[in-house]
């Protein structure tokens, strides 16, 4: 089958990886892509955004299937207007979409499904909204509605600071994500991700991982895309996964196909395990960066086959296979993130997959601008994703680390912890 990918992360170049290894795909092509992703797929000059320019690319070039990478273009309606023109597409419809283009949207449809969540309130209005934080103890969960691109939570610790943040929101902090906001209680736990391919009506397990969000060492500082991550997540034992499909992910493609907004592609839901059981903090319309480099990195099955069933409907009987072992990615970032990050630094990939480490790239560049001539730049906030594999989260982070030493980057830098939490755990 002939797939064109969207895209030009991390997740995208894991994804384009694992597509190339598909015995049935015949070509496979990407979109904007970035030189990881060139290594893998043949780039063409489309922007996600321009939905007709897609169609007409996919009819021109034989697309048997699309898949949207970035949550943007699905909250956008891309799948339904390549269903419309008969693409098979991996990604929700708009409406289904919603899952993550509106936090108010998920909780509705939590308190609908009784799927457990934090108690919340959705409000239009900042008075109401001020009001609202008396029937919560502090600290105080805020949420801007819509996109705004993994920033719009703030965890307030007092009611004069969750008073200001409300401020900000309904100011136009956020644009318009912020125009509404959910107030949710505070929940204690540790949180993890569970990922389920659906077709609407079937789910397949799809695997689990934990990331780190704060951008400095020991969880400290502020919130990135993820700093790294690990899969599978060991806090996620097979009962409570078997929990979340029966609690979480089955009420929730239940109701919504129910409802007329059946919902197809990778549904990510990130979990918090709180004494009470696990519960929905939030959903994601798409795979996770980098969880997705990590999912990729054990997936033993073929990917294009699995997408393409779970665009067709057919997802029912389909087996998902993932090397027991634990992968884990380590992102060096450039200097400033996740403030303004310093582009056009030099990168030297050195030997760092000499041992069996990949490295997926994320915002990178080509300094000549063409992918086969000149020196790797750096091009964005998250720049590479260095991935090992162990047989624990221990020795996939010391084979990870090895890898990152080979790369000599002076403009960038990174964690040096991913997965700390479960290295203490397995020394004990
Ligand atoms: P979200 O973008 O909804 O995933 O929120 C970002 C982060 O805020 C989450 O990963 C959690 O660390 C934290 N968070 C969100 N909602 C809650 C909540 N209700 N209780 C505690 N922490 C939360
Ligand atoms: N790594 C978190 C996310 O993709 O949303």
């Amino acid at each position: 089958m002939n797939i064109l990918l969207l895209g030009s992360g991390g997740r995208e170049h894991a994804l384009a990886w694992a597509l190339a290894q598909s015995p049935s795909v015949e070509r496979l092509c990407a979109a904007p892509g970035n030189p990881g992703i060139a290594q893998n797929a043949e780039l063409v000059d489309l922007n996600p955004g321009d939905h007709a320019a897609i169609v007409e690319f996919c009819t021109a070039n034989s697309i048997d299937l699309v898949v949207v990478g970035p949550e943007a273009p699905l909250v956008d309606g891309l799948a339904n207007v390549l269903r419309a023109a008969n693409i098979a597409t991996f990604g929700p419809d708009q409406a289904a979409a919603q899952l993550e283009g509106s936090k108010g949207f998920t909780k509705d449809l939590c308190e609908r499904a009784n799927i457990p969540t934090a108690g919340y309130v959705r409000t239009a209005s900042l008075d109401a909204a001020k009001a609202a934080l008396a029937r919560f103890d502090p600290p105080y969960v805020l949420k801007a509605d819509g996109l705004a691109a993994g920033k719009g939570v703030v965890i307030a610790a007092d009611l004069e600071e969750a008073q200001a943040a409300l401020e900000d929101m309904f100011g136009g902090q956020f644009g318009e994500a912020g125009a509404e906001v959910v107030i949710e209680e505070f929940m204690q736990g540790e949180e993890a991700s569970f990922f389920a391919l659906t077709d609407g009506t079937a789910i397949l397990p799809f695997g689990s991982a934990q990331d780190h969000k704060q951008v400095g060492e020991g969880d400290v500082g502020p919130n990135t895309g993820g700093m790294g991550a690990y899969s599978p997540a060991p806090v996620l034992t097979d009962d409570l996964q078997a929990r979340v499909m029966e609690e979480i992910i089955r009420p929730t493609v239940d109701t919504l196909r129910a409802e007329g907004m059946p919902y197809s592609g990778v549904l990510y839901a990130g979990l918090m395990l709180t004494e009470q059981g696990p519960k929905l903090i939030e959903y994601n319309c798409r795979f996770g960066d980098p969880e997705c480099q990590v999912l990729m990195t054990r997936l033993q099955s073929d990917l294009a086959a699995i997408m393409m069933a779970c665009a067709r409907g057919e997802l029912a009987g389909v087996d998902a296979d993932f090397a027991s072992d634990t992968a884990l990615t380590v992102v060096m970032a450039a200097k400033g993130y996740p403030g303004t990050p310093e582009k056009g630094g030099a990168i030297d990939l050195g030997t760092a997959e000499e041992a069996g480490a990949k490295v997926f790239h994320a915002g990178t560049a080509m300094d000549k601008g063409a992918v086969d001539e000149g020196t790797l730049i750096a091009n964005g906030g998250r720049v590479l994703n260095v991935t090992a594999t162990g047989a624990n989260v221990t020795q996939a982070q010391a084979r990870a680390y090895e890898a990152v030493r080979q790369i000599d980057f002076p403009s960038g830098f990174y964690r040096s912890d991913i997965g700390w939490k479960e290295v203490a755990r397995e020394g004990r």
